[in-house]
């Protein structure tokens, strides 16, 4: 069915202007002022006081990931019901390799599972090792199944994380290949030995977990990346950013011309340490790596992204539920990393960012959908509202207040890092691929 969407104010990351948009096949056909139809097939849809927002594209969630305690607690319908409820349109998830097997046995398990995801989904590849194949391996990603983005862990040492000269490697062969390397960046090794020190010192578990993992080595493995990328000329996009001393690098790694994007999550700009408390069963659910930094951090942070050092918001979702964190009640080593967010980013940015005046309208456009779109590859089908574009748009109630909540929330989670976060705004309709599949808070069948 055709759509028109009048009297909207449509918000692009440029600018910002008032026009009705006609919607034929899945695409955006038309955008002008006072679009007529005579067609009694056309669906009118009236957006009057409402903002017109290109669907939300958050390039960095986990749905259904194995860890030792079990699977991250969304697979891909959940998970992408989660997100549509709070206007993501694209998710990019993640191809995590066992050791020994191939990127493109692992791309096509990965695919089937994704299946079930209810919006756009993509996939960045993650070489977990260096071994003979894995250049031909990578090649075969980008030139036959379309995939540039590969992400390499600094973390994580015994099981995905790479040492430097396997990092060096895939920066080289992708970099040569016009592809973007994503980086979680902390020290692998000098953690493991605050690991140890810490499962042996009288600190509470979730405590123990944030000292084990400290900015200065997120830090030092920025400082690492930017210098292995410059080296193997290879543009790099640090995930999930947390802290003012890695901004620090990558602010001055980007003055002197290197590529290197940023992005950081809500729950660094939102939150701090202070949550890391003794009561395991409160603190678990914020025990996520890099972990939850400090107040002055998250101001670093809101200051990056207005002026530009950082360019996406992901949210690294990956929820578990409060019986997974248990497993690591005596042992923070033992605790799944991570937790849910993929529904609440354009409404914790809305309302903490607008309206607190530390972002523009169209810095958050920028910065919850085109700067993705442009970056990995999608641009400019994606992450923006154009005539040609894709028709995956939200329309947005900038008025309508709610407060986060563990009884309300979408995630297959009983617990919420946002619960009892007040929010102001949400998505009143969101659209994907022509397509009205949410109204009003309720899923269209
Ligand atoms: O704590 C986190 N971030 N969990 C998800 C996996 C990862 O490290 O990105
Ligand atoms: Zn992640």
């Amino acid at each position: 069915m055709d759509l028109l969407i009048k009297n909207g104010k449509i918000i692009n990351h440029d600018r910002s202007f008032e026009a009705d948009i006609f919607i034929k096949n899945g695409l955006i056909v038309k955008i002008d002022t006072n679009i007529q139809t005579h067609n009694p097939d056309t669906k009118i849809i009236n957006a009057d006081g409402k903002l017109v927002f290109p669907g939300g594209i958050d390039p960095h969630v986990h749905m259904q990931l194995p860890t030792p305690a079990g699977l991250s607690s969304d697979d891909f319908y959940t998970g992408s019901r989660a997100a549509l409820f709070g206007g993501t349109t694209t998710i990019i998830d993640f191809v995590t390799p066992q050791r020994g097997q191939s990127l493109i046995s692992a791309l096509e398990v990965r695919k089937a599972e994704s299946a079930k995801s209810i919006i756009n989904t993509r996939l960045h590849v993650s070489p977990v090792e260096w071994r003979p194949s894995t250049e031909s391996e990578i090649n075969e990603c980008i030139h036959t199944h379309g995939i540039k983005s590969f992400k390499c862990y600094m973390a994580y040492k015994s099981s995905i994380g790479l040492d430097d000269d396997a990092l060096f490697n895939v920066m080289k062969v992708v970099g040569e290949a016009d592809g973007l390397v994503t980086l979680h960046c902390e020290d692998g090794d000098e953690i493991e030995t605050l690991r140890l020190k810490y499962a042996r010192s009288f600190l509470s578990v979730c405590e123990a977990h944030a000292k084990s993992r400290p900015p200065g080595l997120e830090a030092k493995a920025v400082a690492t990346a930017i210098n292995l990328a410059q080296k193997a000329q290879c543009p790099i996009y640090i995930v999930h950013v947390s802290s003012r001393q890695s901004l620090h690098l990558i602010k001055a790694a980007q003055q002197a011309g290197q590529m290197v994007y940023a992005e950081t999550c809500p729950q660094y700009l939102l939150l701090d340490k202070s949550k890391y408390t003794p009561d395991f069963e409160k603190a678990a659910a914020y025990v996520m790596s890099p972990p939850l930094r400090s107040p002055s951090d998250n101001e670093a942070l809101w200051q990056g992204l207005a002026n530009n050092l950082i360019s996406t918001t992901g949210t690294d979702h990956c929820p578990f539920l409060l019986s997974q964190k248990m497993i690591g009640r005596d042992d923070f080593r033992k605790i799944p990393n991570g937790a849910g967010g993929v529904e609440h980013r354009l409404a914790l940015l809305f309302t903490y960012g607008i309206l607190n005046k530390k972002i523009s309208l169209n810095k958050f456009v920028e910065i919850t959908s085109t700067n993705a779109a442009k970056i990995f590859g999608l641009y400019p089908q994606k992450g923006i509202i154009a005539k040609g574009a894709d028709a995956d748009i939200v329309i947005w109630n900038p008025n309508k207040k709610s407060v986060i909540s563990t009884e309300t929330h979408h995630q297959n989670s009983d617990l919420n890092i946002y619960n009892g976060f007040p929010i102001i705004g949400e998505p009143e309709m969101v659209i994907l691929g022509g397509n009205i599949l949410l109204v009003d808070g309720e899923m269209l069948k």
